[in-house]
């Protein structure tokens, strides 16, 4: 018997990586969903639309709904609060109700940003207090799953990156970009966090479906970096020289949304619980490396 699993945002960074762990699981069918049909063997869902959501999940009756979906742009969201909110508050609620209706298990992805970032080492009890539209439309996102379904699973993740076709541009990408482009450019000092690459965020879902986890679990790499250690970090794995990589300060970004400074997490009860232990940062750049050469993409 195999077990039926629903993978909503499938096209996304994490989404994709998840369709490629499960598909290697004999005891899983897959249900990958996109925003709009354009993949073959794909479902159309646009989480937002609650009558959708409940009529795929009515149909299909999957034994696990996986929420990959999500409004990233952390400036847009800003500026777009109705979407943003839509997208991360309202259809979560949508999935955790048919979860529940249906008798699925839910597994939904947030974030670090539901933290202010004062103070860094976050636990899954620590108290979210979001500096942002982006971190409070999750969080709410958090909450009003928790309020529909009991069989939930929320992983909080951050600084997430890696290889994947047609997704938008994360950090690491950002950075090789401006690494092949042969100009100064600076990178700031003063944001903290755990760099975590999505291949094994997605190994993480696939531990707390076959484990039946339930509850809050934080899923990032161990090692806290800034984001010009990162960058630097990145150069040496690509084969750039960093030199051409100076300093800067969040203050002289104005970007439209606040980041949370130090939003490092500790991962202990992945760890002890679920037995995930994440590879360093150089190993992971080092695949997504790999996957690149692979991909036919050259920086
Ligand atoms: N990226 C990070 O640094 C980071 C950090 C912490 C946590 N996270 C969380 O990790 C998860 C995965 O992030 P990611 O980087 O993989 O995101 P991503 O690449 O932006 O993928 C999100 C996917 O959701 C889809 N989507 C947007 N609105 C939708 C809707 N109404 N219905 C169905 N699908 C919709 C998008 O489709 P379109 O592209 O067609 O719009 C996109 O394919 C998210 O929950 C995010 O909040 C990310």
């Amino acid at each position: 018997m195999t077990e039926k699993v629903l993978i909503a945002g499938a096209r996304g960074l994490l989404g994709q990586k998840i369709v490629e762990i499960f598909k290697r699981e004999s005891e899983y069918e897959l249900l990958p969903c996109e925003l709009n049909a354009e993949t073959e063997g794909y479902i159309e869902l646009d989480i937002t639309d609650r009558q959708k959501v409940m009529d795929t999940v009515g149909k299909e009756r999957p034994a696990v709904i996986v929420n990959a979906a999500a409004f990233t742009d952390v400036d847009r969201a800003e500026t777009e609060r109705e979407l943003a909110y839509k997208v991360n508050a309202t259809a979560v609620a949508h999935l955790a109700e048919a979860a529940k209706i249906f008798g699925a298990k839910l597994v939904h992805i947030s974030t670090d940003y539901v933290f202010n970032g004062q103070k860094g080492s976050y636990a899954e009890d620590s108290l979210p207090d979001p500096i942002g539209y982006y971190g409070k439309s999750k969080l709410a996102g958090e909450n009003l799953a928790k309020a529909q379904v009991d069989n939930l699973v929320i992983l909080r993740t951050q600084v997430l990156y890696g290889f994947a076709k047609g997704v938008k541009r994360n950090f690491v990408i950002w950075v090789l970009e401006k690494l092949a482009a042969g100009q100064d450019f600076s990178v700031v000092t003063d944001q903290v966090g755990n760099p975590t690459i999505a291949d094994e965020l997605a190994f993480a879902v696939l531990k707390v479906v076959k484990k039946n986890a339930i509850g809050i679990y934080h899923v990032s790499g161990f090692e806290t970096l800034s984001r010009y250690e990162f960058a630097r970090q990145i150069a040496e794995v690509f084969g750039f020289s960093p030199s051409i990589i100076s300093t800067t300060t969040t203050d002289r970004l104005n970007q439209k949304a606040k980041r949370p400074m130090n939003s490092s997490f500790i991962c202990l009860k992945a760890q002890t619980e679920l037995g995930i232990s994440m590879p360093s940062v150089k190993d992971s750049l080092s695949l997504m490396r790999q996957q690149m050469k692979q991909a036919g993409v050259k920086f």
